[in-house]
């Protein structure tokens, strides 16, 4: 049975600040994918989800990638969802939904989507990750040594199912006239890969593929708002949808890379660096308006039906590795705004700094005389 899964997120309003979703907004949300969607036979299953204030809606169904019916369900589920945001008073109510009007689907309109097309397998297992104060870049690292690296998948190393290794689609997101992509394969491409995914700001993996049987594993989504508003409205907070088992990764190979806690862009304001802390499903923002975070939700499907979530990174592992991740965070929030703590000019995402930055411009002067030889 071919199925495909999407994944569309959005910030529509939160508690407090930028914390967590209300429950009233996550149940409005999920009652109109319910009615309007699952009654009416347009999805099979779906699931609702909170990372930070991120609302995702996860969706089986038959209908294909950019299907616009399927968008515009999610989307019409935001705008209820922003109305009750606002009766509530929420913090940036329907901050993420930047057109006025749904046209054809959600790409560019502000929410992330992430959506994977294949043959269900009996035992389709699949994992869905939520990052929350962070930029799509940030799972570049997790995603290389998920896929390309035999010391965090020791199925590249054991198993004839993979021997043939991944080709990885990855896009430059700082072209904003239509996607501009390149398609590399590890082991061959491996530097090429590794070259490009070093600039987590400017490239991005946007889907990867088993070159042993060319199905895909992977899609993230690539949005930026910054390039859809012109200006700062929120970061961009990516979902992955990550195939598991046999021609694909292990789960547990594909988690692996997260006990890093590699440093990423976002935390405060969108404009710093700190390290990405695996977290449990539905956590709140906190110190800092951070860490940045990352969820991952296990699912098992058959004919588009979801079993409920394992989640991931509730386990007494991760507690060990939150502790040092979070001694990690505390170390880069001592230096405050100095240097690296801070993303370069650049990337900052409120406009204040430029103009600061030009007022004091016009008050510098030329000392003295250049001395000519
Ligand atoms: C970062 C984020 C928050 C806000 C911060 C200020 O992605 O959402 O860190 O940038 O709380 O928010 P405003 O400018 O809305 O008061
Ligand atoms: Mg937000
Ligand atoms: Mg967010």
């Amino acid at each position: 049975m071919k199925i495909t899964l999407s994944v569309i997120k959005a910030d529509i309003g939160s508690i407090g600040g930028h914390i967590q979703p209300s429950k009233r907004l996550k149940e409005t949300v999920g009652d109109y994918i319910k009615s309007e969607g699952l009654n009416k036979n347009l999805i099979k299953d779906f699931y609702i989800s909170s990372t930070g204030d991120d609302i995702a809606i996860l969706m089986s169904h038959q209908k294909g990638k950019l299907d616009s019916d399927i968008h515009k369900l999610a989307w019409d589920a935001f705008v209820k969802g922003t109305e009750v945001a606002k009766k509530q008073g929420l913090y940036g109510a329907g901050q993420d939904l930047l057109k006025d009007a749904f046209s054809g689907n959600v790409k560019g309109m502000g929410p992330a989507v992430a959506e994977l097309e294949f043959e269900e397998r009996p035992n389709e297992s699949f994992v869905f990750f939520a990052a929350d104060k962070t930029d799509p870049g940030a799972y570049n690292l997790p995603l290389y040594l998920a896929f390309v690296d035999p010391m965090y998948n020791a199925g590249l190393m054991l198993s004839p199912k993979m021997d043939e290794g991944f080709k990885f689609v990855i896009m430059d997101v700082s072209y904003t006239e239509a996607d501009r992509v390149i398609e590399l394969s590890s082991p061959q491409d491996l530097y090429d890969i590794a070259a490009l995914l070093r600039d987590n700001q400017r490239f991005v993996v946007e889907s990867i593929h088993s070159n042993n049987t060319k199905e895909q594993a992977a899609a993230m989504s690539t949005t930026r708002l910054h390039n859809i508003a012109g200006k700062y409205t929120g970061k961009d907070d990516p979902v992955a949808l990550v195939r598991v088992q046999g021609e694909f990764p292990a789960t547990g190979e594909v988690l692996s890379p997260y006990n890093i806690g590699h440093f990423v862009a976002g935390f405060m304001r969108g404009s710093h660096n700190g390290p990405l802390m695996p977290s449990k499903a539905n956590t709140t923002i906190s110190f800092f308006d951070g860490p940045p975070v990352v969820t991952a939700q296990a699912f098992s499907m058959r004919e588009g039906k979801f079993t409920e979530p394992a989640d991931c990174f509730d386990h007494p592992f991760w507690d060990y590795v939150r502790d040092q991740v979070s001694q990690k965070a505390l170390d880069i929030r001592r230096q405050g705004f100095s240097g690296c703590a801070m993303l370069p000019y650049s990337e900052l995402e409120y406009g204040g700094i430029v103009e600061k930055m030009k007022k004091l411009d016009g008050k510098f002067k030329i000392k003295g005389e250049k001395v000519r030889v």
